[in-house]
């Protein structure tokens, strides 16, 4: 580009910036006018509480406990989860449940309690109501797990949508997680938590919140049990958390306390208590089983939004290639679009685009695509043209259509909460099948409209099918990505139906791991944005979502070599592991950082090429049991309180603990270890947990550390499962999961179950089945024989 090239590209994208500016001051006062006209106004309102108990009616799994003001329906399902809704809300319609909601468990029944109350007793929970409406739950053995109070409505006077807010009290050593993704954390603050999807409009860092998702979904974790807490309401609200606070037993122990306030919707809410692997799987069993990732998606992803041409695709490619870097797939993002519309493909610059995903695909690299909602509203681009025959996109009130701005300008959007809608969107997906496409990568879903002032997103008041029930932005907002999310999926598995679709989306809300992952959004550059990072993987993997992973290197700017370092380390151990920056960043290649940086970043890409069947192996578990790959340390010892505030490290699978560099100039860190033993993966030391231990972290590596027993299965040098067996502690007996699948389709490969146990001077190795055990079909190499 010559001088004069360059100064008139600057004045096009100045103006170009200029008419866009003025559009978002146009949206917004559209906006703002829509929902002055279109949104009932909050005139007087009636307050309500449930009022004294009057009568019961027992129904299969509880029954309906009926007050003067309001009744209740509790019922306990055949997978040990507690539903109860007031005002007559039962469990569905629900955009969270997997399918129709489970059987009522036969054997939990509506019993009498002491002073006027009723209870229903079940295998894993009992729910004691009071006669004003106060209700219980209590572990089998009585301790009391959650307080909620009798919750209070709000109606206006003329009718509409009633405001209300339950209270509830938990243990004073319980901790919070959850929320769906949040910054800070994965153990929530105390403080305000708003449950609205939202784009923050910048790079966000440890205080930002809310961010793209949301979801009413909490994990209390307390010493007498964990329990799983769902209000099924997709409305805006806030959640008011505080800890409590123990009385260093003098008997004046505060409660910790969450208040839930809703704008609107049912009062129903899902309590599901046991362990925390338990109560995942039952979430699961509600929820949807999460989606099961092909496995070139398990590999290493690079993206930018920018490449800006299939030259430079190639270049980046070739970087990997020629340094021998492991590399299974690229994403192209908005720029490879003609003038930013979805499902189009600027021809000058990517004038090939199926070839090179040929040919890439010969390499063994997928092609991911981005896929925005929004849709250009310029008559002559079809899928617009096509979106208004098939009546597709969201109207307001007054019977206008709704337009946002996003990328490609003045834009509409299409209401996923309608069937029909989902199926014209979902078999829009066959233009990116044809250019060669793997997987997908929904964007901006929240939904996002630039906005100068307000809210950016679309009115309050603009009009969802929601099914055909009818409704507003109010209620659909919420679930939108999670619609968009479905349609995409559905429409992949009809067109594609030999592979396993793969698709990760913005926003989302509780049921969205049916249709796949997720990704961090723009987190901000720096040491906080690399905390924040592991804190959303935590914290969704908890609320049934378990395969994310953040903008390694961060969204914005440029990282020190260091910082790139250790999230590349971190990113490596992250269900999704991918490189990806902003159009204005720096580059985030692992060859831009000097050649230390490259040799330790092949370590990593080479280690997570290595780890790979087992990578597999938890994608395959976690969909059969709802567990994350990532788990927090308390995880399988949630009355451990140490472990219960340990936000720095993590659980892979039940075999890896990884304690990432999450601080500068850091060398060694210290690092709470579980009970049992544990080998440093690389040195081979070992270590007796529970303890706090001083680990190595030179800048080539962070500390991964394999439980004493375990069983990983590996990629041998030769492309072959090898299992890598860590030598159990003398006496005991170690083992381990593998679900061999190397695939992108549908087969259901068996799990295999490995035992390991010393046999006098060795370590022996078996497979479990049904006539005994045999001798292990691939290679083992057993570690950690050199420590005493
Ligand atoms: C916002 C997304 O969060 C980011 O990942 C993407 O690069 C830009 N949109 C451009 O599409």
């Amino acid at each position: 580009m010559n001088g004069r090239d360059l100064v008139r590209s600057v004045k096009v994208v100045g103006s170009v910036g200029a008419a866009q500016r003025l559009r978002t001051v146009r949206a917004a006062w559209r906006r703002r006018r829509a929902d002055a006209s279109g949104l009932p106004r909050r005139g007087a309102e009636r307050a309500r509480v449930p009022g004294p108990v009057q009568d019961v009616k027992p129904e299969p799994g509880g029954g309906v406990v009926r007050f003067t003001r309001s009744e209740l329906r509790i019922v306990v399902t055949v997978n040990g989860a507690v539903f109860w809704g007031w005002d007559g809300a039962d469990p569905e319609p629900s955009y969270a449940l997997a399918g129709r909601c489970p059987e009522p468990d036969p054997r939990a029944v509506l019993e009498p309690d002491k002073d006027g109350g009723w209870r229903v007793v079940s295998e894993r929970a009992t729910v004691v109501v009071s006669r004003h409406g106060a209700i219980e739950v209590q572990t089998p053995g009585g301790v009391v797990l959650r307080r909620d109070l009798p919750p209070r409505w709000w109606e206006p006077v003329d009718g509409g949508a009633a405001r209300w807010l339950q209270r509830s009290e938990v243990a004073a050593d319980a901790r919070f997680f959850g929320l769906g993704g949040r910054a800070a954390g994965p153990r929530l603050r105390n403080g305000s938590h708003r449950l609205w999807n939202t784009d923050p409009r910048h790079t966000f860092a440890p205080g930002d919140d809310p961010l793209y998702i949301t979801m009413p979904v909490q994990m209390v974790v307390s010493d007498a049990a964990t329990h799983l807490v769902f209000h099924d309401t997709s409305w805006d609200g806030t959640v008011q958390l505080r800890e409590g606070e123990e009385g260093a037993g003098s008997g004046h122990d505060r409660a910790g306390t969450s208040e839930l306030r809703m704008d609107g919707g049912p009062l129903r809410c899902w309590v599901i208590v046991g362990t925390p692997a338990r109560v995942l799987h039952a979430w699961a069993s509600l929820t949807g089983a999460p989606a099961l990732p092909p496995a070139w998606a398990l590999g290493h992803h690079h993206a930018r939004w920018g490449f800006g041409s299939e030259e430079e695709v190639r270049r980046i490619v070739a970087g990997y290639q020629e340094r021998g870097l492991p590399l299974d797939a690229i994403h192209l993002d908005i720029d490879h679009y003609d003038a930013h519309q979805v499902f189009t493909v600027d021809r000058e610059r990517f004038p090939k685009l199926s070839v090179l995903a040929e040919e890439l695909r010969r390499d063994g690299i997928r092609l991911v695509s981005i896929v925005d909602p929004a849709v250009k509203a310029e008559p002559g681009n079809a899928v617009y043209d096509s979106g208004l025959v098939e009546d597709a996109f969201v109207w307001d009130s007054a019977g206008r259509l709704v337009r946002g701005v996003v990328w490609p300008g003045e834009s509409v959007y299409p209401d996923f909460t309608h069937a029909r809608v989902r199926r014209w969107w979902g078999g829009l997906y066959e233009e990116r099948l044809a250019q060669g496409f793997s997987g997908f990568w929904h964007d901006m879903n929240e939904p996002t409209s630039f906005t100068a002032f307000g809210e950016n997103t679309l009115p309050r008041s603009a009009r969802h099918s929601l099914e055909g029930r009818g409704g507003d932005h109010r209620e659909a907002h919420n679930v939108y990505a999670l619609c968009m999310a479905r349609a995409g999926y559905e429409g992949l598995s009809e067109l594609a139906p030999q592979e396993r679709p793969f698709l990760f989306s913005r926003s989302g809300w509780a049921g969205m791991q049916r249709y796949g992952g997720t990704w961090s959004g723009d987190v901000a550059t720096g040491w906080p944005g690399l905390r924040a990072s592991l804190s959303l993987v935590l914290g969704l993997g908890l609320c049934g979502v378990p395969y994310s992973g953040p903008d390694v290197g961060g969204f914005d700017g440029s990282p020190s070599p260091e910082l790139y370092l250790r999230w590349f380390q971190l990113g490596a151990y992250l269900p999704l592991f991918r490189t990806h920056a902003s159009l204005r960043a720096g580059r985030r290649e692992p060859w831009e950082f000097g050649d230390a940086v490259l040799e330790h970043a092949r370590v990593a890409l080479v280690e997570r090429r290595r780890l790979l069947p087992y990578f597999l192996t938890l994608a395959h578990l976690a969909r059969r049991t709802g567990s994350p790959y990532v788990r927090p340390l308390w995880w399988g010892a949630p009355e451990d309180r140490t472990l219960r505030d340990c936000e720095d490290a993590f659980l892979l699978g039940d075999c890896l603990l990884v304690a990432p560099v999450l601080d500068p100039g850091a060398d060694r860190r210290a690092v709470q270890l579980p009970r049992g033993r544990w080998y440093d993966t690389v040195t081979e030391e070992a270590y007796e947990g529970p303890a706090q231990v001083l680990v190595e972290a030179p800048l080539g590596r962070i500390a991964v550390l394999a439980r004493a027993g375990s069983v990983v299965p590996v990629r041998g040098d030769d492309g072959g499962l090898e299992l890598e067996v860590w030598a159990p502690a003398r006496g005991r007996i170690g083992g381990g999961l593998v679900v061999p699948d190397g695939g992108d389709g549908w087969d259901e490969p068996e799990i295999e179950r490995y035992v390991a146990y010393w046999e006098g001077q060795r370590v022996v190795v078996r497979r479990e089945g049904d006539d005994g055990s045999v001798e292990p079909s691939y290679p083992v190499r057993v570690r950690g024989l050199g420590t005493r």
